[in-house]
């Protein structure tokens, strides 16, 4: 960190509760409750074939939810890490997209709204094993399959020949959903993945979406027919608000009328969006689709696999890149408008070992200013709409923060991706295995007994060197 850097960070260090901000060494005492204590939180929420986020507030298996509960899982259960990522494709669709959520069918229809009866989706030919909702979420799946392949040996000669049979089974599937994002998505033409919906980013109310939301209507009608279910179970004030939740319900209802079909999207679709973090994503399983081509001994794929990595991180160089704020914004597509919000999800570009030198020093900078800081909240810390308490508007989340330090591993950054390893894993030991956290004090919102957070937790703690990342040369 350069002396101007520091005094950033010291700045942004001075606004935060000590939870957040010091930097302590984690003690063996600490690695080792945590880590039982994730262990735990993995077993507890799994449930015969597949791991629910949470008992409660989420009893079904969500997509990018299944990634990151794999990458902890490879350290404590690998078969448990293969059978969740197999569990998730089965519901995958003929044309290749990977749902958002595959439901239980186990869990009553009123466990969780919109649940299966809501989503109806239609019965086309070849209809996966697993009923779903149409959206898709971030594809973290390929790395998340790269992750769990890279520690089986650490479980044996067996868990490593078993590996590579399930990155042989799961090869084409991670591949047909590239290809389904790549191109049934790429509504703007230009390279990138549009989302449809704010669910799709995993990033649910951030402010990256306001202004493209502000022309979607909000019906509250809609609320009055198809009630919410997580107010029930989450302090409303950790959550999306009604507005904001109408308008998730009318947009699915609309993109449902279509029978989910992309055709056409940016003329008759109300939110039709590129997001940085999810293009990040979709560039970044493109290198760990690399990487397991390798493995399975298909070059020729591999290569192209680092030459569609190349092209999308490109693409986001130019459509989402703004030379002015310095950093990356959401675009929406039917109106061509970059979002002037500074979210986190314009960092998380980070991640993409091509990306353009100058690029990368903004990103660095924007992290280091007092808009963010270690570990980053999910929104701009001086802005007007930040809110320490609700979602993606301001509190920490573990899953990006574990992104943003992947980011600064690839760019070599192993000082700052340390201090925030250190942090995060304190934050998490103080508070427990959280949603969410707030951005100053670090106490836990939303539900307990997280799986993501705590299976990354196992990441972090195990993980304490840069991995050699493959650039995408
Ligand atoms: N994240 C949304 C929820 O809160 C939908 O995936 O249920």
């Amino acid at each position: 960190m350069s002396g101007s850097h520091r005094a950033a960070q010291r700045k942004v260090d001075r606004q935060m509760h000590p939870d957040l901000s010091p930097t302590l060494p984690v003690i063996p005492e600490v690695c080792a409750e945590l880590w039982a204590s994730a262990a735990r939180v993995l077993d507890a929420n799994w449930v015969g074939d597949h791991t629910v986020p949470s008992r409660t507030l989420y009893p079904h298996q969500w997509s990018w939810d299944t990634a990151f509960t794999a990458i902890g899982l490879a350290y404590v259960n690998q078969p448990r890490a293969w059978r969740d990522l197999r569990s998730l494709f089965a519901a995958q669709w003929p044309d290749g997209r990977v749902p958002h959520i595959a439901f239980d069918p186990d869990t009553p229809e009123e466990a969780y709204f919109p649940g299966p009866r809501f989503w109806n989706v239609p019965a086309y030919a070849g209809r996966p094993a697993r009923s779903s909702t149409g959206l898709v979420q971030p594809p973290l799946h390929a790395l998340a399959a790269w992750e769990v392949y890279r520690h089986a040996a650490a479980h044996g000669a067996d868990a490593v020949q078993q590996a590579r049979i399930e990155l042989d089974r799961l090869y084409p599937r991670l591949v047909a959903q590239q290809e389904y994002l790549g191109d049934r998505r790429d509504a703007g033409g230009g390279g990138l993945a549009s989302i449809v919906h704010p669910w799709e980013s995993g990033l649910d109310d951030s402010p990256a979406w306001d202004e493209a939301l502000a022309a979607v209507p909000a019906d509250p009608g809609l609320l009055d027919r198809h009630p919410r279910r997580d107010l029930a179970l989450s302090d409303a004030a950790h959550r999306p608000t009604d507005t904001d939740h109408a308008r998730y319900v009318g947009l699915v209802l609309d993109y449902q009328a279509g029978e989910y079909s992309d055709t056409g999207l940016a003329e008759r679709h109300a939110f039709v969006v590129e997001c940085p973090g999810f293009n990040a994503v979709l560039a970044t399983a493109e290198l760990a689709l690399a990487q397991i081509a390798g493995v399975l001994g298909r070059p020729s794929e591999a290569r192209r696999h680092r030459e569609r990595a190349r092209d999308v991180t490109a693409a986001i160089g130019r459509r989402l890149w703004n030379p002015e704020t310095r950093t990356f914004h959401a675009r929406d597509v039917r109106t061509g408008r970059l979002s002037p919000a500074h979210c986190v999800s314009g960092l998380l570009p980070l991640m993409l070992p091509d990306l353009e030198p100058d690029q990368v020093d903004g990103i660095l900078a924007e992290l280091r200013s007092e808009r963010f800081g270690l570990p980053a909240p999910s929104h701009d810390r001086t802005a007007r709409e930040f809110d320490t308490h609700r979602y993606s508007r301001g509190p920490v989340w573990i899953n990006v923060n574990w992104l943003l330090r992947r980011g600064l591993l690839v760019h070599g950054r192993r000082d700052e991706a340390e201090e925030l390893r250190r942090r995060l894993v304190r934050l998490v030991h103080r508070n427990g295995h959280f949603e969410y956290f707030h951005p100053e004090e670090g106490g836990g919102l939303g539900t307990s007994a997280f799986s993501w957070t705590a299976a990354l937790c196992l990441d972090l703690l195990a993980d304490r060197s840069a991995p050699a990342y493959a650039r995408a040369a």
